[in-house]
């Protein structure tokens, strides 16, 4: 039996749309890898803010990132890969709103971008890799065979991160939620560099009134047609 080909799939979209949610069901489905691009740029931003960079200055931001190393190191007990930044699990302390209210600024620095989108092309080179973000159909993959662009009402969208950090910090108000979202939302789409848009041959998903079990039926069976015709 001929074995079957791996594609690379691409999820974009807006912060908090559910787009990990649905790169994580969809790659252990398909035994796919999950790379979590953003994990990237918030690590990055993690060490920048430890470490004092003044990520306005080309030479600073230059002399850090040869400091930096990444890995995706899958952990047996979460059944998912976490981001290592120099060695140390980083997985969790990067989702903290503190770094929230810094990483677009630095995600739309020109040499952390070619840092990052360097080695996620190189993660790509084997296929069989679910990888979301907001450049990757357009900038990382713009030869990805599936290119999904995810999408939400913002009110659902503000109410599900909300939910989400309120575990971890109850004394976090709505008000802090939306203004971060409103604001990555915004440097995100008009930053100059690989700012968010849908890429031209991107299949649209508006999960805003759909279960997360009907939001991955449709994506599978976007993988499967890709797949079988690839
Ligand atoms: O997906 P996320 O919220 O963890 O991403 C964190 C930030 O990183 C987001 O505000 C924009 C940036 N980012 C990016 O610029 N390009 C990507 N491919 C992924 C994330």
């Amino acid at each position: 039996m001929e074995t079957e080909k791996k594609i690379i799939i691409s999820i974009d979209g807006w912060s908090s749309c559910g787009k990990s949610t649905l790169a994580r069901q969809l790659a252990r489905e398909l035994n796919y890898v999950y790379i979590d691009s953003g994990a990237m740029y918030r690590a990055i931003t993690l060490y920048f803010l430890r470490n004092h960079v003044d990520w306005t200055k080309p030479k600073a931001v230059e002399e850090a990132l040869q400091s930096i190393s990444l890995e995706f190191i899958y952990n047996p007990k979460s059944r998912q890969s976490e981001i290592h930044l120099n060695g140390e699990n980083v997985e969790y302390v990067i989702r903290d709103l503190v770094i929230a209210e810094k990483v677009s600024d630095v995600a739309a620095v020109g040499a952390v971008r070619e840092f990052a989108v360097y080695q996620q092309q190189q993660m790509g080179k084997k296929k069989g890799i679910v990888m979301d973000g907001r450049d990757i159909g357009t900038v990382v993959f713009p030869k990805a065979a599936l290119k999904i662009f995810m999408t939400a009402d913002k009110a659902v969208r503000i109410e599900r991160r909300f939910r989400e950090l309120f575990e971890k910090n109850p004394n976090i108000t709505l008000e802090e939620v939306r203004d971060n979202l409103e604001m990555r939302d915004y440097i995100d789409s008009h930053r100059e560099i690989s700012p968010l848009r849908k890429a031209s041959d991107a299949v649209e998903l508006d999960n805003s009134n759909l279960s997360m079990t009907q939001q991955f039926d449709i994506a599978l069976n976007w993988a499967r047609e890709k797949i079988a015709g690839a």
